[in-house]
């Protein structure tokens, strides 16, 4: 019989065979493969990469060595892309499966300068490269320990190089208020999905029962706060901190307003190289005003 651990006694090895075994099933990757993003879900990447790129356009003399880390089917690849089309990006994920959507997507548009490679966050991390920017899309809450990962990815960057989180949960998530909103927002096949999980995740805190371990930060959403102090413990400073409203777009328009913003990003550079204040504020203010809804800067 299969040991059942706590989540607390769950190493990031386990965590890591979780999300192996996850993102290699079919049902899975169909999920991936069909989900043709609506509109909304790219704006706040074009919106926050397109405002960093400016910003290390700046200071960066060559094209640009970008990373998509647990890039999965590449959705911040290709968004990088399209904003700095000479960058070159390297596309990492543990998911045979998943980037292989991504090939399929290369290949039919043509698109030259994203190397694909199968491995896991941190072995990639251990080899050589220096990138300009480090980008880690709806993955960082796959971690058990984020700033072990941020700690990693800091070590390979380029002198003015920088990381971008962006599209994790904040423990808002966990709010029966969100899970209202987040349930009249669903479609009836996503309903049945999301009363199935409210069960599931009830198991979450009970020991003795199996519960998904590749997600199980996707219900308890990450204190960003927390996230947000402790990277200044490992040389990194957080230039933007954001919380924003992801989801539906009507939803989107509302959920602001009832205190709902509830996925995070992070902008970070390494604290040995201060960013001017100056440069920050014209990040900000640039992402404040190409942003079509409401968010929150931390
Ligand atoms: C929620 S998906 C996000 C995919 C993509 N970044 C996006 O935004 O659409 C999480 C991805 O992280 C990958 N992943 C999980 N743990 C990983 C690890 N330790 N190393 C590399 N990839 C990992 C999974 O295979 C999956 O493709």
């Amino acid at each position: 019989m299969a040991v059942v651990k706590r989540w607390q006694e769950c190493t990031e090895e386990d965590i890591l065979q979780a999300n192996i075994e996850k993102y290699d099933s079919e049902h899975i990757v169909n999920f991936y493969k069909d989900f043709e993003e609506p509109r909304y879900a790219y704006i706040e990447y074009n919106v926050i990469f397109k405002a960093v790129i400016n910003m290390l356009e700046k200071t960066v003399n060559r094209n640009l060595q970008a990373v998509d880390l647990c890039g999965g089917a590449g959705k911040a690849a290709f968004v990088m892309k399209s904003c700095s089309p000479d960058c070159r990006v390297t596309l990492v994920d543990l998911s045979e499966k998943m980037l292989d959507i991504a090939r399929e997507k290369i290949a039919k548009n043509n698109i030259e300068g994203i190397d694909v490679v199968l491995a896991d966050a941190f072995s990639f991390l251990e080899s050589e490269g220096e990138y300009d920017l480090i980008v880690f899309s709806s993955a960082v809450h796959h971690f058990k320990e984020p700033l072990n990962l941020l700690q990693s990815a800091a070590a390979r960057l380029s002198e003015n190089g920088l990381i971008i989180t962006i599209a994790d949960p904040t423990t808002i998530t966990k709010s029966r208020r969100y899970q209202f909103f987040r349930f009249l927002a669903a479609n009836s096949q996503n309903k049945k999905e999301i009363i199935k999980q409210m069960f599931s995740g009830n198991k979450n805190s009970n020991p003795d029962a199996d519960f998904d371990m590749a997600e199980y930060q996707t219900y308890t959403g990450i204190n960003d706060r927390e996230l947000a102090r402790g990277v200044t413990n490992i040389g990194l400073s957080p230039l933007v901190h954001l919380r924003y409203p992801a989801g539906e777009p009507y939803m989107v328009k509302i959920m602001p307003y009832l205190g709902l913003c509830w996925a995070f990003s992070m902008v970070l550079g390494k604290s040995e190289n201060r960013v001017p204040e100056k440069m920050i504020g014209e990040l900000k203010q640039e992402i404040k005003e190409e942003m079509p809804f409401k968010f929150k800067y931390m």
